[in-house]
């Protein structure tokens, strides 16, 4: 682990911001939240916005495109969960997480029910608006492009795909919780089969979650959110990686990866895990099922 990426990331901030928000944190290392009372202030002093969003985009890691997109959104708490974009040197494309992906993924982690806004510093993709479709009560989002004004999220994709059309009635973020327990017991596999009764698999049933364990014994779990369109799902290994480097981390920390599925559904990705951890760390998956 490394302060640096944050430090960094503190660099772009006003002061006062980067006061505030070392202050509120105290003893507690960084994990992606901003503090309610700490970002509250941008909602009535837009001009903080780009050195917030700044903030979030130093922590993408772009080897490919070198375009860094830095994103915001609020929990219904009112803290801020930063975002930002994931790309893999030598993989496919398709590995890649967009900047508002990993901000919701990042208020989905943390416990949040549901988000009132998003700030991005670039336009969302088609991608990213078919992805944040998923979410509960997209209606009631406001989007906020950086120099562009507010604009409702339903205006940035009428006439929607969603969930309804496969019969789904559920939403990220109201997700019911599965109670799959483990084939295998520990604290630390359990603490993986609870991320993944609470991951999102409504189409295929896949429930799952990653455990990366880095070699200072600290644990990321990652959910899986799947997509009613399918290609915009973002993967359990996507979540944990995005997660991991809001706290310092990079994938050459991990020394142990572990998958909590529920298997015999439609779909299995386990194969596609183990290849991309074995490429980008030589890294095992060890696999444990859920019933
Ligand atoms: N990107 C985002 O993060 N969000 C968007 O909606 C636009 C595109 C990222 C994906 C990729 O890492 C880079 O920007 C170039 O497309
Ligand atoms: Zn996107």
């Amino acid at each position: 682990m490394n302060n640096s990426r944050f430090n960094q990331a503190l660099a772009t901030l006003s002061p006062n911001d980067a006061q505030a928000l070392t202050n509120a944190l105290g003893n507690q290392s960084f994990s992606g939240q901003i503090p309610a009372s700490v970002i509250a202030p941008i909602q009535t002093q837009p001009e903080a916005l780009p050195q917030w969003l700044n903030f979030a985009a130093k922590f993408a890691i772009t080897p490919v495109s070198n375009f860094n997109v830095g994103a915001l959104v609020i929990g219904h708490s009112g803290a801020a969960y930063i975002g930002a974009n994931m790309e893999f040197a030598g993989q496919a494309l398709s590995q890649s997480v967009h900047g508002e992906q990993s901000a919701i993924n990042n208020a989905w982690l943390h416990g949040e029910t549901g988000i009132s806004q998003l700030f991005v510093n670039a336009s969302p993709c088609g991608h990213c608006r078919q992805f944040i479709r998923e979410i509960a009560q997209p209606h009631q989002l406001q989007v906020y492009v950086l120099g562009k004004d507010q604009i409702a999220f339903t205006k940035l994709l009428p006439d929607s795909f969603g969930p309804d059309d496969l019969g789904n009635k559920f939403a990220l973020f109201e997700q019911p919780l599965q109670t799959f327990t483990g084939a295998i017991q520990s604290p630390l596999i359990d603490e993986i089969v609870k991320h993944a009764n609470a991951s999102y698999a409504p189409y295929t049933g896949y429930y799952h979650a990653i455990g990366l364990i880095t070699s200072d014994e600290r644990l990321f779990v990652g959910r899986y959110a799947e997509n009613v369109a399918y290609n915009p799902s973002l993967p359990a290994l996507q979540s944990a990686l995005s997660q991991l480097r809001f706290s310092g981390y990079d994938i050459i920390d991990i020394k142990r990866s572990i998958l909590a599925h529920k298997t015999e559904q439609k779909i299995n990705m386990a194969e596609h895990y183990l290849s991309l951890l074995k490429q980008l760390n030589s890294l095992n998956l060890d696999l444990v099922k859920l019933t």
